[in-house]
């Protein structure tokens, strides 16, 4: 495929809703995006003290961000914002300073509750991250997805055709925003 999407799972749970999101996204998208996903689970937590010398699990993490053309996150809201884990992520990929490796990568964000809000705060939370780390963002579609008892399987099946379609949209949308950012335009 032409393009290699990166996605981070917000959640670390075991039964995480969100885990069950990314698989159906990955099955309900464009064939011209691969997708692989880049870990957040081991990660210390971030200091300045190891900007001078990143241990070998931050660097991997950088490296797999840098080898992706976009980044999709996939996550919960924790207290009407971003869980703690991936906040953390992302302030590993942002430093040391010079060297942040979510500058100028596409992305977008989408994620599940059993609450009706669907993750909406937690996404404008993760928008004002991601804008400070320069990384051009899908503005729309939105996507608060509302996750009922039954709705995507373990496997990732969604079993209801109108959210199939939405979710199938979403990801075209994402494709089409992939290529209009890393199509080069000539100046003049
Ligand atoms: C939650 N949950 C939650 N839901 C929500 O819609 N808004 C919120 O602010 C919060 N806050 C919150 C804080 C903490 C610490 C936990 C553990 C949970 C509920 C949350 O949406 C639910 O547990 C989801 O199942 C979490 O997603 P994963 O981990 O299943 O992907």
């Amino acid at each position: 495929p032409p393009y290699t999407v990166g996605y981070f799972v917000g959640s670390l749970s075991s039964t995480s809703i969100n885990r069950r999101l990314s698989k159906a996204l990955i099955k309900v998208a464009p064939r011209e995006l691969e997708f692989h996903e880049i870990p957040i689970r081991e990660l210390p937590l971030y200091s300045q003290d190891y900007d001078a010398d990143y241990p070998p699990v931050a660097r991997e993490f950088k490296q797999a961000i840098s080898k992706s053309d976009a980044i999709l996150f996939v996550t919960p809201e924790y207290n009407r914002a971003i869980p703690g884990g991936l906040k953390n992520a992302i302030d590993w990929a942002s430093r040391p300073w010079g060297e942040n490796a979510l500058a100028r990568k596409p992305s977008a964000i989408i994620g599940a509750s059993p609450g009706l809000i669907g993750t909406a705060v937690a996404q404008q939370n993760l928008k004002s991250v991601l804008s400070f780390c320069d990384s051009p963002q899908m503005n729309a579609p939105e996507a608060y997805i509302h996750m009922t008892e039954g709705l995507i399987t373990d496997d990732g099946e969604i079993t209801n055709e109108g959210t199939e379609a939405f979710l199938r949209g979403f990801m075209e949308s994402f494709y089409d925003f992939i290529v209009r950012v890393l199509t080069v335009v000539p100046r003049g």
